[in-house]
């Protein structure tokens, strides 16, 4: 049975556009795997809290170790490394927000990036060990970035996006892009509307 995780991390709620469109992309990705079964990782609902030293100390330290904040953050994080771990396809949700992901889907980023857990470091280099997923990212952005845009290099979502999946082994990652709304040059509804075609479109392979 295929496992689906979503990730939405839009702080404009009802009204954000990669939510409406990722939630398409997962729900399309459940009707043609029967059985399929979706996990919502609601980022904007419940944040992760940002990490810092009590969680930095506690990955390194053991178990028996740890004090009670401490089991606390490293528990929360487990679950969102399991949870990502389980999955065979991952649903990623980002509006551009200052050129960059939410910073709930860098806090997210933060607590999965976990050493022996989804990635390792070998004598030949990092090693990632989320493998055999299918990740598809969906980014709202009012700018336009992608074909060939002057403004590629303002970008930093989907650089990122493409290094940190690939540091812990996803590598397969398709991109429906949901750009210009607000902009002005074309209705946003048509905007949302080829978006989600292109979500209705996508197929629920197994990664490479
Ligand atoms: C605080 C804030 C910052 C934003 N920064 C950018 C930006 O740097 N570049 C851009 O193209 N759009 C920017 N936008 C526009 C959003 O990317 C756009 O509204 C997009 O639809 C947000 O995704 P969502 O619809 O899923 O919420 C920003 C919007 C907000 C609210």
């Amino acid at each position: 049975m295929s496992k689906i995780l979503l990730v939405t991390s839009s702080p404009r709620g009802e009204a954000s556009y990669s939510t409406r469109v990722a939630k398409e992309l997962a729900g399309n990705l459940q009707a043609k795997a029967p059985g399929a079964t979706i996990v919502h990782r609601d980022l904007a609902a419940d944040p992760l809290p940002h990490i810092g030293s009590q969680f930095a100390t506690a990955v390194k330290a053991p178990a028996d170790r740890l004090t009670e904040k401490q089991a606390k953050l490293l528990a929360g994080s487990d679950a969102a490394t399991n949870e990502l771990l389980a999955a065979d396809a991952v649903v990623i949700a980002a509006g551009l927000i200052n050129f960059a992901i939410p910073s709930t889907l860098k806090s997210w980023f933060d607590h999965v990036a976990r050493a022996h857990k989804t990635f390792r470091y070998t004598a030949e280099g990092p090693e990632g060990l989320a493998k055999g997923k299918k990740v598809y990212v969906v980014i709202a952005s009012t700018g336009i970035y992608t074909n060939g845009s002057p403004a590629a290099p303002l970008d930093n979502a989907r650089p990122y996006l493409k290094t940190i999946l690939a540091f812990m082994g996803m590598t397969d990652v398709d991109f429906v892009n949901i750009e210009g709304v607000g902009l002005g040059l074309e209705p946003d509804e048509e905007i949302l509307q080829r978006a989600l075609g292109a979500a209705n479109g996508v197929e629920l392979s197994t990664a490479a």
